[in-house]
């Protein structure tokens, strides 16, 4: 029997999870948590692959050595997965002829239990940080830490990973531009962004694109028609084009374009700028050449900022469980770091879009860009 002394000298045991689709930034926060947390003397275990580790009981103890030199790294050294939802896990039929959904929830908060463990950073988008609430209603008790780089997390002011997405479809934008210039083309590039145009907008703005369609505004192809023809009528500086179409961009009375719907994943958008780039070809007669930057946007080394969110926030977060306020997501007020109830930020679906009178969105109209409305 463990003697009294003994189980007051036992180390708090802080657990950490990477969910939702991989973001530059995750490795610094991971960093930053285990430094914090092994400053206070507690032991540190990362669940691999995200809510399926905690299923499948796969975490392994953290030692310093693991978290070193990862701060400027992509991708998370934990592993990450967006197909695993504990309260709804496919299941076969014994002759494996149907599926099912079952809620292995309870499963969860048991094998977090067993393994002795004391509290969960849980590093996630909405989906990941509205499953950890669920959790934290049952009984684990949880801080979250808000990354995407579709930066659509309500109650931040921005999300780690959207600042390296941005810089990444900023210089994509960049390197079209002479390429349109030299062949006098439209180039059309679709981003990603879910159903926010956070990362068409800004880099758009910041790559100088003469069309933004965002899915907050819906478009007329007519009117991105005009817009391109009127460039070519001021032949002398603009005889390009180039248009940004976030992946979740629609036309008026349009529909999403998706790639594929999977039984129990969100659905995967894509498809959006090919048609663009075709319906301008059609309307303008001009030609027309469109590429998906895709997956580039979650790669490479965080930039200065989303190192520094990331770092302060799985500071932040550490600090969070140590005063024992869970149930809590660790937010950017800037210049603050603050701590806001998990479900304000993500309860009922909850999700941040573009506001139609943000300043960028203003500017942009000020500066003659068409949202093609
Ligand atoms: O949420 C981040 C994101 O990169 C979205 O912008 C994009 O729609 C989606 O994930 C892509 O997911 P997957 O990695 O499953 O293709």
């Amino acid at each position: 029997m463990t003697s009294k002394s003994a189980r007051a000298t036992k180390p708090f045991r802080l657990a950490m999870l990477t969910g939702g689709g991989d973001c530059p930034g995750l490795n610094a926060v991971i960093r930053a948590a285990a430094r914090s947390a092994f400053r206070l003397g507690w032991e540190v275990f990362g669940i691999e692959d995200g809510f399926e580790g905690l299923l499948t009981r796969r975490a392994h103890k953290l030692h310093p050595r693991d978290v070193r030199g990862i701060l400027h790294l992509g991708g998370t050294i934990l592993g990450t997965s967006n197909r695993v939802n504990p309260f709804r896990v496919e299941r076969r039929s014994a002759n494996r002829s149907s599926t099912a959904d079952a809620d292995r929830s309870a499963e969860v908060v048991r094998n977090f239990k067993d393994m002795g463990l004391d509290a969960l950073i849980a590093i996630g988008g909405d989906g990941t940080l509205g499953i950890a609430l669920r959790l934290a209603k049952k009984g684990i008790p949880v801080v979250g830490v808000p990354k995407t780089i579709d930066n659509d997390i309500e109650c931040t002011s921005v999300t780690f990973g959207f600042d390296t997405a941005v810089a990444t479809a900023t210089d994509a934008i960049d390197k079209l531009h002479p390429t349109a210039q030299a062949h006098g083309r439209v180039m059309v590039v679709e981003l990603m962004g879910r159903n926010a145009g956070f990362i068409a907008l800004n880099s758009g703005v910041a790559g100088g694109a003469d069309v933004i369609l965002i899915p907050e505004i819906p478009f007329d192809m007519k009117r991105v028609c005009d817009k391109i023809r009127d460039r070519e009528k001021r032949r002398r500086t603009g005889y390009f084009s180039i248009v940004v179409v976030a992946e979740g961009a629609r036309s008026k009375g349009g529909k999403i374009h998706l790639r594929s719907v999977d039984e129990g994943e969100a659905p995967r958008l894509g498809g959006i700028g090919q048609w663009v780039a075709e319906e301008i070809a059609k309307g303008t007669g001009k030609e027309t050449r469109s590429l998906v930057l895709g997956h580039l946007q979650r790669g490479g080394p965080p930039t200065t900022f989303d190192r520094l969110l990331g770092t302060r926030f799985g500071a932040a977060a550490v600090r969070a469980v140590k005063d024992r306020d869970f149930e809590m997501m660790v937010a950017l007020n800037p210049p603050q770091i603050v701590r806001i109830p998990l479900a304000e930020a993500v309860g009922d679906g909850r999700t941040k879009r573009v506001p139609l009178d943000s300043d960028v969105v203003l500017s942009a109209r000020g500066l003659g860009v068409s949202f093609g409305d």
